[in-house]
C-alpha cells in the first residue's frame, strides 16, 4: 500500500531550512497496522501529509496505493482522498457545520458509496446518542470517535491516523481500541498509526520509531 524511499522534507524556506525529515523509508502491506512512535516535533504529522500528498517530499520516491506519486496530480490525489485514504488528524476532521450523522453519510457519499454503516459504526463506538449533535457539542473523545466512524464510513484501503486515542480516557481507548483494529482486519485496511499509547502501539503489527528524521524498527530493549 505504501512504499517510501528516502523522504526528506524541511521547512522555513532556501535561507533557513530546518531539516524535518532525513530521509525516512517505509513499506506498509494490506491488512497490515504499524505504529510509528517518536517525540514531538519529530515529523510525525509531516510524514502521514506526505503520505497522503498534502505536501511534497523534497526528496525521495514514493508508491502509495500502487502509484508512483511522481505520476500523480493534485487531482488524483484529492480523488484517492476522498475514496481510499482516510486521515484522522489530531483535530478538525468533522465539518463543524454538519451534525455527526450528517458528518459520516457525507464523507461516505464523497467516497462514492450509496449505503454506509454509519448507525452501526456509531452503536459499536457508543457515541449513537451523539448522532444529532453538532462537533462543538461533543467532549474531545466523542469527536474523535466521530472522527473514526467518518473514516470508517468511507471503507478506506488506507488509514493514516494522527495520535487516534489522544483525547480518548483510559476506559474509552480501551474499548475504543479492538473496534479500530477490527475494522483493520475485516477489511485488510492497511493503517500508519502515530500514536503515544503502549497498548495501542502494542497491538499493531510493527512498530516504527521516527527519530532525527528517519524510520528504525523500534527496539524496546534499547530504550528500557
Ligand atoms: N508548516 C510548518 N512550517 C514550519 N515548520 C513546521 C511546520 N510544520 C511543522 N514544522 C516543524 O517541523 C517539525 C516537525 O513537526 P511535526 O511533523 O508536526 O512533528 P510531530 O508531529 O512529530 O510532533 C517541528 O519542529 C515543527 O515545528
Ligand atoms: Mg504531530
Amino acid at each position: 500500500m505504501i512504499r517510501a524511499r528516502n523522504l526528506s522534507r524541511s521547512y522555513g524556506g532556501a535561507n533557513a531550512p530546518v531539516r524535518v525529515l532525513r530521509g525516512a523509508s517505509l513499506e506498509l502491506y494490506a491488512g497490515e497496522a504499524v505504529a510509528v512512535i517518536g517525540p514531538s516535533g519529530s515529523g510525525k504529522s509531516t510524514l502521514l501529509n506526505l503520505l497522503n500528498g498534502l505536501m511534497a517530499p523534497d526528496e525521495g520516491e514514493l508508491e502509495i496505493l500502487g502509484r508512483a506519486s511522481s505520476q500523480l496530480t493534485d487531482n488524483d490525489w484529492a480523488q484517492l482522498r476522498r475514496r481510499h485514504i482516510a486521515t484522522l488528524f489530531q483535530d478538525g476532521n468533522l465539518i463543524p457545520t454538519l451534525m455527526v450523522a450528517r458528518n459520516i453519510a457525507f464523507r461516505a457519499g464523497l467516497a462514492g458509496l450509496a449505503e454506509h454503516d454509519g448507525a452501526a459504526l456509531m452503536e459499536r463506538l457508543d457515541i449513537a446518542a451523539t448522532a444529532g449533535r453538532y462537533p462543538d457539542q461533543l467532549s474531545g473523545g466523542q469527536r474523535q470517535r466521530a472522527a473514526l466512524a467518518c473514516a470508517f464510513a468511507m471503507q478506506p484501503k488506507l488509514i493514516l491516523a494522527d495520535e487516534p486515542t489522544g483525547s480518548l480516557d483510559y476506559a474509552t481507548t480501551q474499548r475504543v481500541t479492538p473496534l479500530f483494529f477490527d475494522a483493520i482486519r475485516e477489511r485488510d485496511v492497511g493503517a500508519l498509526i502515530v500514536t503515544h499509547n503502549p497498548e495501542l502501539a502494542e497491538r499493531c503489527d510493527r512498530i516504527l520509531e521516527l527519530r532525527e528524521g528517519a524510520l528504525r524498527p523500534w527496539d524496546s530493549a534499547l530504550s528500557s
